[in-house]
């Protein structure tokens, strides 16, 4: 991808490129069993900002990898997000109607469906990661990319942070428990992006994968307060999922806990910390920079 390119055009040429490698990845839809196949098509093409994708793109382009690199790396982490998205829909989850504009997995096929398509999707992650032939490193940066993207996904990241987030329903969670709900159930995925393109880079110094990793878990947790703002603050058209959704579930947020003001001062404080993170990195992050200033700026 052009160097040269406003984040804007970057965006839209990382949203194209992950497009048509998750495409290629999906199973095709004539293929036994249809509507499984259909269902994971149906979630994953032709919607979202793609944000994982972009970061696995913008930290390879700060470390100077080609994204034919990176497509592999960028499917996989988008497979579990879009996976975490239909379960997080589900009615024993947010019952939600509404996703990217379009209706939920569970509405547009069937509830069995959408837990399937989860499933595969997730399957399909990690066959991506262990077999992909876009991700040209050593084994044991293979196996350490397997590892990063599993421990995000289980437990003690995105499923573990929505346990908690189900568990918390009614309850006033303090700032640290909420701080440790969001850093799980959105923030560790987001750290993944960033931390398998590192792995990308087999020579890669330690202190440089750090000061990434730092960045990448302070925009994982702006960017869910932000998530957290939007629900309060925007509207279903603009959200292309519905609003009002945490005030209505009596979810733990963010503006619940500090209010709207609050909520976004301490997002606006975390990108301040993202950006320290990168001080000592050339123009070659100026896209790490930009995405973090879009994520407590976007509008959806
Ligand atoms: C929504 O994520 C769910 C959260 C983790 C907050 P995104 O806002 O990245 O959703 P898409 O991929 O753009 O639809
Ligand atoms: C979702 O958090 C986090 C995951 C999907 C893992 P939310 O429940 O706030 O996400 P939205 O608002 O439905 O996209
Ligand atoms: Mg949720
Ligand atoms: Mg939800
Ligand atoms: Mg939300």
């Amino acid at each position: 991808m052009n160097p040269e390119l406003s984040l804007n055009d970057f965006m839209s040429a990382c949203q194209a490129r992950a497009e048509a490698a998750l495409d290629a990845r999906l199973p095709v839809p004539v293929k036994i069993p249809e509507r499984l196949h259909q269902a994971m098509r149906y979630s994953t093409l032709g919607g979202g900002k793609r944000l994982r994708p972009l970061l696995t793109y913008a930290t390879g382009h700060a470390l100077g990898l080609t994204p034919d690199l990176l497509d592999g790396l960028a499917c996989a982490v988008e497979f579990i997000h879009v996976y975490s998205l239909i379960h997080d829909d589900l009615p024993a989850m947010d019952d939600d109607d509404l996703r990217r504009g379009k209706p939920t997995c569970h509405k547009a096929f069937d509830e069995a469906m959408a837990i399937l398509a989860g499933d595969s999707l997730q399957a399909l992650a990690f066959h991506v990661l262990a077999s992909d032939p876009s991700i040209q490193v050593p084994l044991e940066n293979r196996i350490q990319m397997i590892e990063t993207l599993a421990t995000a996904s289980g437990s003690c990241g995105m499923a573990g942070g929505q346990a908690i987030d189900l568990d918390s329903i009614g309850k006033a969670l303090d700032l640290p428990g909420l701080e440790t709900m969001h850093i799980r159930k959105t923030g560790a995925l987001i750290r993944a992006s960033v931390r398998m393109a590192a792995l990308a880079k087999p020579d890669l110094q330690q202190h440089i994968a750090d000061k990434l990793d730092h960045y990448a878990k302070c925009i994982g947790l702006a960017f869910q307060i932000q998530d957290d703002i939007l629900d309060e603050e925007s509207d279903t058209q603009t959200l292309g999922k519905t609003q009002g959704k945490d005030r209505d579930n009596n979810k733990p947020t963010y503006p619940a806990l500090l209010g709207l003001a609050g909520a976004k001062e301490k997002a606006a404080d975390l990108h301040d910390q993202a950006i320290r993170s990168l001080a000592g990195f050339a123009k070659e992050a100026d896209y790490l920079r930009e995405i973090s200033a879009f994520i407590v700026q976007r509008k959806s």
